[in-house]
C-alpha cells in the first residue's frame, strides 16, 4: 500500500498561527498600497485585491489553488501579464506562449535569472559562493526555516527534520572509515551517494556550522525526491486503476526487457524504455496534471515583456496551473484538459507491411505546444535532473510492473477507512511542487517469478 504523506516543513500550513503573521502583513500592506499607487502607470494590469495589500498575499500563501483560479479567469479575460503584491514584493504572473518563450529565451538571459532564488534553494550554486556569501547562506532563514514566530507549526516540524539529519550525520561521520575504499566509492551504505559525502566534506572544510550542513543536506534530499517520487506514485496509480491500461503498458515494456528464466533477472534497454510512446504519454500527462508550481525569475535589469515595462527588482512567476489547464491547448473531445487521459499525447500512424497489410502504430506526440508544458522550467535554468528523473521513474515503474501482478483493492482515506473516490491532487500543495495524492491506494501484489 502506498501512502500519501501530507506533512511538509516547507509548505505553509493552513493551521499556522495567523495572528503572528498579521503584524508582518500589515506593514507589507501599507508598502504595497504605496507601490500600487505610484507603480501602476506603464505596467500590466493588477489582480483585483479585495483588501488592498493583504488579501492577495494571504490567499497566495494559504489558498494557492483559489488564487490561481482567479489568475486563470483573468487570463481568460485577455490579460497575459498580471501584477500583484506579495507582501512588499511586486510580482508579475506571466502567461501566454509568447511571454513564456520570452522569459525562458536567450534574449532576456542576462536580465532575468533565478540565481537569487536558487542560491537559497539549490546546491550547485553554493560552490561559486564567496566566504561572505556562505555566511549569509548560513543565516538565511530559507535554509534553516522561516522565523518560528512567523510560522510556528511548520517551523517545529522543520526543526525536528534538521535535528534528525544532525543525529544521522553525527553517527555516520563517527563510524566512517576515511581510509577505506568507501571513501572513494560512488555509493556506500553510510552517506549513500558520493555527492552527499563530497558535499559534507566540502562543507566541513569550509567550516559550516553542523546545523547548517544538516539543513543543506535536507534541502538536497527534498530537491532529489520531492518531485520524482510523487510522479512515480501518480503514474503507478493511474496505470493500476485501469486493468486495460496496465496490460497495454506492461506489453510495451516487455518489448524492451529481457528476462533470464533461470535467475529471474530482468534487464531493461533503458534508451528504448524512455522512448516508449504510451509510457511517455502517461509521463507527460502526469507531469502536466500533478506538478504545480510557479517558475520564478528575478528581474535584474528593466525589461519589456508583452509590451509592458517591468522594473528591476520585480519578481516574475510563470504559473504551471494556468498553462496546463488551458482547454484550448490541451482539451480533446470527451477528454477535458482537467482530466487524466493516458493517450492524450499519442498519435497513430498507419504502416504497410511487405504483404500490403496496414498496421496502426502509436507515436508519442505532445498534444499541446511545448511552450505550454514546462514541468522542468526552461531556458538557462532548466532542471538539470530532468533526464535522470525520467530514467529513474521509468525504470522503477518497469521493474514493478514486470515483477508483480497488481490489482486495486480499494481507495482509502488517510485514516485507512475506505474512500468512495479515487485520489486527487492534495490542493494544499498547489503552488509548492508535485501535488501528492490525497487518497491512498490499497493493492494486492503477487510476485510473478
Ligand atoms: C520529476 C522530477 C523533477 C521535476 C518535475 C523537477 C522540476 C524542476 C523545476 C521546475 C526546476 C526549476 C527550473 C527553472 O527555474 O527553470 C528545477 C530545478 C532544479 N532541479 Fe529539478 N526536477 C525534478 C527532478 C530533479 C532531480 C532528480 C534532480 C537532481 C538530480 C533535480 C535537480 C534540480 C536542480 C539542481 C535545479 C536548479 C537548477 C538551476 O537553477 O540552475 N531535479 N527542477
Amino acid at each position: 500500500m502506498w501512502t500519501s504523506s501530507t506533512s511538509s516543513s516547507s509548505a505553509w500550513d493552513a493551521s499556522a498561527s495567523l495572528s503572528s503573521l498579521l503584524i508582518f502583513l500589515a506593514s507589507c500592506a501599507a508598502l504595497a498600497l504605496l507601490l500600487s499607487y505610484f507603480g501602476a502607470k506603464a505596467s500590466p494590469q493588477s489582480l483585483r485585491d479585495p483588501i488592498p495589500g493583504l488579501f492577495n498575499t494571504l490567499q497566495f500563501m494559504f489558498n494557492n489553488e483559489k488564487f490561481m483560479a482567479r489568475v486563470q479567469n483573468a487570463v481568460k479575460g485577455g490579460q497575459n501579464i498580471i501584477r500583484f503584491y506579495l507582501g512588499p514584493k511586486t510580482v508579475y504572473l506571466v502567461a501566454g506562449p509568447q511571454n513564456i518563450r520570452a522569459v525562458f529565451g536567450r534574449e532576456l538571459v542576462h536580465e532575468v535569472t533565478n540565481q537569487e532564488q536558487m542560491t537559497r534553494y539549490a546546491l550547485p550554486t553554493l560552490y561559486k559562493m564567496t566566504p561572505d556569501e556562505v555566511r549569509r547562506w548560513e543565516t538565511d532563514h530559507s535554509v534553516l526555516g522561516l522565523p518560528g514566530w512567523l510560522n510556528p507549526k511548520p517551523s517545529k516540524t522543520h526543526d525536528r527534520y534538521v535535528a534528525a539529519i544532525e543525529r544521522w550525520l553525527e553517527i555516520v561521520s563517527r563510524d566512517f572509515n576515511w581510509e577505506s575504499t568507501d571513501a572513494e566509492a560512488d555509493w556506500e551504505p553510510r552517506f549513500g551517494g558520493r555527492a552527499v559525502r563530497e558535499l559534507y566534506i566540502w562543507m566541513k572544510e569550509t567550516k559550516w556550522r553542523t546545523k547548517v550542513i544538516a539543513a543543506t543536506l535536507g534541502a538536497l534530499c527534498f530537491a532529489l525526491t520531492s518531485n520524482s517520487i510523487p510522479t512515480t506514485i501518480w503514474m503507478l496509480m493511474e496505470i493500476i486503476q485501469d486493468p486495460t491500461l496496465l496490460e497495454a503498458v506492461r506489453e510495451e515494456i516487455r518489448a524492451v526487457a529481457t528476462n533470464d528464466p533461470k535467475t529471474g533477472k530482468i534487464t531493461l534497454d533503458s534508451q528504448n524504455l524512455v522512448a516508449l510512446p504510451l509510457l511517455q504519454s502517461i509521463w507527460t500527462e502526469t507531469l502536466r496534471l500533478r506538478i504545480n508550481f510557479n517558475i520564478v525569475r528575478d528581474v535584474k535589469h528593466p525589461i519589456t515583456l508583452g509590451g509592458n515595462t517591468i522594473a528591476k527588482g520585480a519578481l516574475l512567476q510563470v504559473p504551471m496551473m494556468v498553462a496546463y489547464y488551458d482547454e484550448v491547448t490541451w482539451g480533446a473531445t470527451g477528454h477535458p484538459a482537467s482530466e487524466f487521459w493516458a493517450e492524450r499525447h499519442i498519435k497513430y500512424t498507419e504502416d504497410l507491411d511487405e504483404a500490403g497489410k496496414t498496421h496502426r502504430k502509436p507515436k508519442y506526440a505532445m498534444a499541446g505546444h511545448p511552450t505550454s508544458h514546462f514541468p522542468f522550467g526552461g531556458g538557462a535554468n532548466i532542471c538539470p535532473g530532468r533526464q535522470l528523473a525520467k530514467f529513474e521513474v521509468f525504470t522503477t515503474i518497469a521493474l514493478i510492473l514486470l515483477r508483480f501482478d497488481i490489482e486495486l483493492v480499494e481507495w482509502t482515506n488517510p485514516d485507512g477507512s475506505a474512500s468512495k473516490r479515487a485520489a486527487k491532487g492534495d490542493k494544499r500543495y498547489c503552488g509548492a511542487g508535485a501535488m501528492p495524492p490525497d487518497r491512498d491506494m490499497k493493492i494486492r501484489l503477487r510476485h510473478m517469478y
